[in-house]
């Protein structure tokens, strides 16, 4: 399925919000795409609806919380593929927004299970076919509610939700991405929040019941910018659309 100049994207939660947008606008470059979602009946109408579009797409199940899924779906790309260029873990689970003193494990570990250890779960399968890659890259979609300096910001309106399992998972996952990105110099490992942090705004999906101010095209321009990356580009770094996001 790919060749030599080809670039190949596998995107988790690509079914449908920013993950969806993310595999159209990377289609329409010419790449090919690994569409990932946990719900195959979910993925193949996405898959195809991008396929009816031109775009060369593979429906790859996905579930991120699955160690049995995850290895299946490398198998599945390496029926396709010797190499991955861009892996974008971008499946998302927001939790119920409990507050902190009512908020159990069992409301913290299923968010943590998809937004904390899916994310390495995913990498960690996938590294041998990313460093297969000239110049590979690894996008993790985070949240700006995940950033010290935005939550502990009085004038970010997201420092008055009273909230552990997201925020605290996408923190992880920040960390967890400048971890890769010291350890694994020759893979981009990029940081990315889809909103506005400057302007307290955030992209209309089913995760916010589409309450954002922006489009899921405008959502995913830090997410496609950092799966563009060239070889010599960022690695280890927090963006939004509009530049550096503080940690
Ligand atoms: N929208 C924003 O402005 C915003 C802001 C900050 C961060 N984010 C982050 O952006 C990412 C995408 O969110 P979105 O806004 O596009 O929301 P969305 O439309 O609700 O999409 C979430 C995606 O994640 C998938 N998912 C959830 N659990 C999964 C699992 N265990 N395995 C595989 N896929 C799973 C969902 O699949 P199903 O369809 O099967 O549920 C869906 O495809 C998330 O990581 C979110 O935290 C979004």
């Amino acid at each position: 399925m790919t060749n030599s100049e080809q670039q190949s994207a596998l995107i988790t939660g690509g079914n449908k919000g920013l993950g969806f947008e993310a595999a159209r606008r990377l289609a329409e470059q010419g790449w090919s795409i690994f569409l990932g979602s946990r719900d195959e009946g979910r993925g193949r109408a996405a898959a195809e609806k991008l396929i009816a579009g031109g775009a060369n797409v593979v429906m790859v199940p996905l579930d991120v919380t699955s160690d049995e899924s995850v290895a299946e779906a490398v198998r599945l790309v390496r029926e396709h593929t010797t190499r991955l260029d861009v892996l974008i873990n971008n499946a998302g689970a927001p939790g119920h927004a409990i507050a902190p003193a009512d908020a159990t494990i069992d409301e913290i570990h299923p968010v943590y299970d998809t937004n904390v250890y899916g994310p390495i779960r995913v990498t960690q399968a996938f590294l041998p076919l990313l460093q297969a890659a000239d110049h590979p890259r690894v996008v993790m979609v985070s949240s700006a509610g995940g950033s010290f300096a935005v939550v502990t910001d009085p004038a970010q309106p997201v420092s008055k939700m009273h909230e552990l399992a997201y925020s605290s998972s996408k923190a992880a996952l920040n960390m967890i991405t400048v971890r890769y990105a010291q350890a694994l110099p020759n893979i981009r490992f990029n940081a990315v929040t889809p909103g506005e942090v400057a302007n307290h705004t955030f992209a209309a999906t089913d995760m916010n019941n589409h309450t954002g101010q922006l489009t899921a095209t405008e959502g995913t321009d830090s997410i496609v910018k950092l799966a563009m990356a060239p070889a010599d580009g960022p690695t280890g770094t927090f963006t939004d659309r509009l530049g550096p996001v503080a940690w």
